[in-house]
């Protein structure tokens, strides 16, 4: 038989449900939350009120799309966390609800865990290459900013966490303070493609070992740009690529650098990237340009699969289905994970 999962996804402002059967994806529908972009960043209860909108309308078309009848679903994969408690209550609520009127069992996923996972996403009449355990992945998004050792699909250790900010978090708030909509990184991204990189120079943290801080960088960025309109209020437009590429390297850098010295220590030549700030085109080039020149097995994930979809999900949801690895119906969300994934 079959074994089809529908996966859930609403940890932060995307309502997605994907179909994967037996590994293929067969649907990934996300519906984004524009709503957000006037107050500059996430507003937790209207990212919870918009899921509610979106879950049903969006669940609806992953089953259409899919061509399946719900009554093929083995089980509904949900995020349980880390996130939005009031986001993931509406996906929690919902997969608990269709699970009960379908009689079927549900599986929490975590959603880190879903990140490194989507690259185990096979699509039909296409090749993917797949990283092989042991691989180290650098897992970058709004919310994290991790260097993960990924031992197999459902066992993975955290080598690397943030202290404060994650590296989306970074991008977005240095684009909130030169004026750019959010989310900022892809914005960042796009303008820093005619920037001269090393034209500005921002503080960069002296962590020890391989975790992250980019708390350093915002504020040194916003001290910079208020110094420099004191002198030239048009600072900011007469200058925008150039800062956005000197941002964009910096925050690579500080990637990279522990990156590097987390490969040196493991000796682990697969490396895989993940999370949202994975599709930065700057990110991409310096790490091919690494890898070819340190040997380095990369892997990138297709860009439909670096921000928040439940494709990633429902491929989770399909690894623990293979080990019968249920959630009680008595399950509840949780907003952080002490261990971190
Ligand atoms: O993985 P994701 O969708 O959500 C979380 O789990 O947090 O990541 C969203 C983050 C945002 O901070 C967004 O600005 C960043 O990913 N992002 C980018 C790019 N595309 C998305 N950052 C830099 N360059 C991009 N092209
Ligand atoms: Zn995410």
């Amino acid at each position: 038989m079959k074994k089809t999962i529908l996966g859930i996804e609403s940890s932060c402002d995307d309502t997605s449900a994907a179909v994967i059967q037996d590994g293929f994806l067969l649907s990934n529908i996300i519906a984004n939350q524009d709503i957000h972009k006037k107050y500059g960043g996430v507003v937790p209860e209207l990212a919870s009120r918009a899921h509610q909108q979106n879950i049903v309308p969006v669940v609806r078309a992953a089953i259409k799309e899919a061509k399946i009848n719900e009554k093929e679903i083995s089980a509904i994969a949900f995020t349980r966390g880390p996130g939005l408690l009031g986001s993931l209550l509406v996906g929690t609520s919902f997969a608990k609800g269709l699970a009960l009127s379908l009689n079927i069992p549900i599986i929490e996923v975590n959603h880190l865990q879903a990140h490194v996972l989507s690259h185990f996403i096979k699509i039909k009449n296409k090749q993917n290459e797949e990283p092989k355990f042991p691989f180290l992945c650098l897992l970058v998004s709004g919310g994290h900013s991790q260097i993960l050792l990924v031992r197999d699909f459902l066992n993975m250790e955290v080598l690397g966490n943030t202290i404060d900010d994650a590296a989306g978090e970074a991008f977005d708030k240095c684009a909130k303070i030169i004026g750019l909509e959010y989310p900022g990184g892809p914005l960042i991204d796009k303008l820093a493609k005619s920037g001269i990189e090393d034209r500005f120079v921002f503080s960069k943290p002296k962590i020890k070992g391989f975790d992250y801080s980019f708390s350093g960088l915002k504020t040194s960025f916003l001290y910079f740009i208020r110094d420099e309109i004191e002198k030239n209020k048009d600072f900011i437009e007469q200058n925008k690529a150039d800062l956005c590429a000197s941002v964009q390297k910096t925050i690579i850098d500080i990637l990279l650098d522990k990156l590097m010295l987390a490969q040196k220590e493991t000796g682990i030549m697969d490396i895989a990237i993940a999370g949202g700030v994975s599709a930065n085109s700057g990110l991409r080039d310096r790490l091919k340009f690494e890898a070819k020149n340190r040997n380095w097995n990369l892997f990138i994930p297709a860009f439909e699969f670096t921000t928040d979809n439940a494709a990633m999900i429902a491929i989770n949801g399909y690894h623990k289905l293979l080990k019968n690895d249920f959630a009680s119906q008595s399950i509840t969300p949780l907003a952080r994970f002490n261990n971190g994934i």
